[in-house]
């Protein structure tokens, strides 16, 4: 049996693959710092998969704590997914997400070499790409200026990784997620914003449940088909998957030296308008919302071709639009009964 360490794993992303993996056959082990989370998802988590998951509160910028948890357990691979990940308060705080999302890469990483752990899936993002004008993005287009330190970070951190890669046993995979949205269709585990949600779809989930006084567009005078912004909305169980697909192809690489990225969207970009439509079309309500300057860090259109992970991983989307929609407000009504 792999034991597959998942840092982060009490997020949102987090919390969806060790559910995916626990039911692929995987054991994990979670470590976070609950800076923005709770062990709620976790603990959820053994409801959908009937399997406790082992947590280890671990502050991931100090490398004693990251060593000592190394130590105590055999990793066959591993999954980082820890760090902060909204645009939005990047460009507010540039010095924290520096430090919080590069700390604690580098020191997963050194303990990773240390420890002789052969496989690691580094969560990206499609923020590394910037403004780029040719639509759809692959995995060979030309990164852009990361439009947010959130971005910069993440560029940063796929090259650490593609630098460390030459000189380690290490296979590693870099996985670019577009808009990850939606919740488990057993709604036991979805999105937990942690204060006033940043990202479009937990905005419009909380507006519609009238858990946030108001729902602001930002931006509607975009080079775009409507002024508004595109973005490649995928759901967080297709992500999830792919993760596990990610393991087992590793397993397969003989490669001396691995190092490769993929994108994880559906191919398909949307507007901010049209995402609001498309809740509106599963809900049946009409949302009032607000328009309202530009916001910084924003990239202007972005989505992904995803034909790599397709034929490399044999990685397809199942979920729609509508199936983030509706899964995400089945999940905020339930929230709000919780
Ligand atoms: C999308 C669009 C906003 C809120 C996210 C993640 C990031 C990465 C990429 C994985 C923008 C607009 C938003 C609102 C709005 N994913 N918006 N009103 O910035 O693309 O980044 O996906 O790593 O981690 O944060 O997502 O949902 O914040 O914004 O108009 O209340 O929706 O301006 O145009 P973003 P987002």
């Amino acid at each position: 049996m792999s034991t597959i360490l998942v840092t982060g794993g009490c997020g949102y992303i987090g919390s969806h693959t060790i559910t995916d993996l626990v039911e692929n056959g995987y054991d994990v082990v979670c470590a976070d710092n609950n800076m923005r989370s709770t062990t709620q998802l976790l603990d959820a988590v053994e409801k959908i998969t009937g399997k406790k998951i082992p947590f280890v509160f671990t502050d991931l910028c100090k490398i004693e704590e990251v060593r000592a948890l190394f130590a105590a357990h055999r990793f066959d691979g591993i999954i980082h997914f820890a760090a902060l990940k909204s645009v939005d308060e990047s460009v507010k705080d540039p010095a924290l997400y520096f430090y919080n999302n590069l700390a604690s890469q580098v020191n997963v990483l050194k303990c990773t070499e240390e420890f002789a752990v052969p496989f690691f899936v580094f969560s990206s993002s499609c923020s590394v790409y910037g403004n780029v004008s040719d639509l759809p993005v692959t995995e060979d287009t030309i990164l852009a200026k990361a439009e947010s330190p959130y971005g910069l970070t993440k560029q940063m951190g796929e090259q650490i990784i593609r630098n460390t890669s030459p000189a380690s046993k290490t296979k590693f995979i870099l996985l670019r997620y577009f808009n990850p949205a939606g919740a488990h269709p057993s709604g036991h585990i979805g999105e937990v914003p942690f204060g006033r949600p940043s990202n479009l779809v937990p905005a419009i989930t909380q507006f519609a449940a009238g858990k946030i006084p108001a729902l602001t567009v930002f931006g509607t005078d975009y080079d775009t088909r409507d002024g508004s912004c595109i973005r490649d909305f995928i759901h967080v169980s297709d992500i999830a998957h792919a993760h596990t697909m990610a393991f087992k192809f590793l397993t397969t690489v003989t490669d001396g030296h691995y190092c490769d990225v993929f994108n994880l969207g559906t191919g398909n970009g949307i507007t901010v308008l049209e995402t609001i439509q498309a809740f509106e079309k599963v809900s049946g309500l009409q949302l009032d919302y607000k328009t309202a300057g530009r916001r910084e860090g924003d990239v202007v259109a972005v989505y992904a071709s995803n034909e790599k992970a397709a034929k490399t991983l044999g990685w397809k989307p199942q979920y729609t639009i509508e199936d983030i929609m509706r899964t995400a407000w089945a999940w905020e009504q339930r929230m709000a009964t919780q």
